[in-house]
């Protein structure tokens, strides 16, 4: 029996050099969990790597990928370059080998969702991919084995620790949305370029690897609705608070009567939430099964260390399964490959919600009887209405009108409608409100 599982890590950057730091550190335990060692023996990496906190006197350091993934000692491949370039080639290559494959890269895995998928399950290589959502929480092996008895009704979740560090700092700090970012920026939090964190995507690459396991199948990351942070103003944050609400982004997604929901937006969560209390850079995912009924994971959502306990956390598991000769106990994804189907999102029109409206308004007592008026000619509810003392910015009062449950297709034409009236002064602001 073999005594020991070699890796090839490909980056030493954030990632890998947490990874190959772990796996160092806390080698006394993991032996003497599993039983053997699971030793890095090459890493590929273009960056300069030797002031990293690793000892590489037993690893060969490379500057091409093509080494690794054809050392036929290696077993298996962690991919943590990132993107979508050279990173699908390693893992295609691997898979096309019969390796393993490690990855944390969320943005290959939603938009090559089929390939990759497919590549794995043909492979005779297994394949880890728990640290692209969620960081070091274990939501993937939640969802594929925890939950694997329950029908996934839907899950929500803050998956981006960047716009989730933005909005705390908005909210608790009172800070302005730039003041905000250069905040994170500086803490490490956000990346130089943060308009993949900022502008949702990254969350969207998130909640549709979570979809594809929880509703078994591959869904379509061009379906994803996908709305930022950007356009939330201090107002916002001060309104949603006075009406009992703070601001979230939110991945979510649920399986409907109509169909599949794919969404990812700033959402108002009730300030005595679950979801209200997780602040910085943490994430929380809440899934729901139909009986297990409303869990939730917290903890570091992305940085060094946690992630890399997510990716040597696959490393154990896969290198458990080939010491043992068990090629496949757990699937790629939750259902055989025969079963794997291309699903559809709902558009967001079909989606059902409540909504939080705000108003700047000239003149806010001529305006609330306005809007009162439109929402009974309508027919329409309103839960509450707030406005904030005194007048704001460009000379406007800034009112906010919490709605009822209506279709998105319907308060996207009332609003064209109320935008019409006289006394809005700018264009109105939509908030989705979760339930
Ligand atoms: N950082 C996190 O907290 C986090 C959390 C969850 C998931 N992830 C995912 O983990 C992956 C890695 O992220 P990261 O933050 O560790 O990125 P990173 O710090 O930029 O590290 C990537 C490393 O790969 C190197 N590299 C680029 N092209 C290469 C090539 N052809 N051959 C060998 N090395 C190459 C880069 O070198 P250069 O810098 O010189 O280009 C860099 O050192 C991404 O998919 C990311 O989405 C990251």
């Amino acid at each position: 029996m073999k005594k020991q599982i070699n890796v090839g890590l490909c980056g030493l950057g954030t990632v890998g050099a947490g990874t190959a730091e772990l796996l160092q550190k806390n080698s006394d335990i993991i032996e003497k969990r599993t039983g053997f060692r699971i030793q890095v023996t090459r890493a590929a990496t273009i960056d300069p790597y030797d002031h990293l906190d690793v000892d590489f006197s037993n690893i060969k350091v490379t500057d091409s990928v093509s080494d690794v993934i054809n050392d036929p000692e290696i077993d298996i491949v962690v991919e943590l370059i990132g993107g979508d370039g050279i990173a699908k080639k390693i893992i295609l290559e691997a898979f096309a080998k019969g390796k393993s494959v490690v990855t944390a890269n969320k943005a290959l895995l939603a938009k090559h969702s089929e390939e990759i998928f497919k590549a794995a399950y043909q492979s005779e290589g297994l394949f880890g991919f728990e640290a692209s959502v969620g960081g070091g929480i274990p939501i993937i092996r939640s969802i594929k084995e925890g939950f694997s008895g329950d029908r996934i009704e839907g899950f929500s979740g803050i998956i981006n620790g960047t716009a989730n560090y933005i909005l705390s700092s908005m909210t608790k700090g009172k800070a302005d949305f730039s003041t905000a970012l250069k905040s994170a920026q500086e803490k490490g939090f956000a990346e130089a370029d943060p308009t993949f964190d900022i502008e949702g995507i990254d969350t969207a690459h998130k909640v549709i690897i979570l979809m594809d396991l929880a509703f078994n199948g591959l869904f379509d990351f061009n379906q994803v609705h996908i709305e930022g942070i950007t356009g939330i103003k201090p107002i916002d944050i001060e309104l949603a608070d006075k009406l009992g609400y703070q601001i979230k982004l939110l991945g979510k997604a649920k399986q409907g009567v109509k169909g599949f929901e794919g969404r990812v937006h700033p959402s108002l969560v009730k300030s005595d939430s679950m979801l209200a209390a997780v602040n910085g850079p943490f994430n929380a995912i809440s899934v729901i099964g139909n009986f297990v009924g409303h869990t939730m994971s917290y903890g570091a959502g992305a940085g060094s260390h946690p992630t890399a306990s997510a990716v040597v956390g696959d490393m154990i598991e896969i290198s458990r399964n080939l010491m043992n000769g068990n090629s496949c106990r757990v699937l790629p994804l939750t259902v055989a490959i025969e079963n794997l189907q291309k699903m559809t999102i709902l558009p967001i029109d079909e989606i059902e919600s409540e909504y939080y409206l705000r108003f700047l308004v000239k003149q806010p007592w001529e305006a609330i009887n306005a809007i009162r008026d439109a929402f009974y000619k309508e027919e329409l509810d309103i839960q509450q209405v707030e406005q904030l003392d005194g007048e704001q910015a460009d000379a406007c009062f800034v009112l906010a009108v919490l709605t009822g449950k209506m279709e998105e297709r319907a308060i996207q034409g009332f609003i064209k409608d109320l935008e019409t009236l006289p006394f809005n002064a700018f264009p109105i602001k939509l908030i989705r409100v979760e339930p």
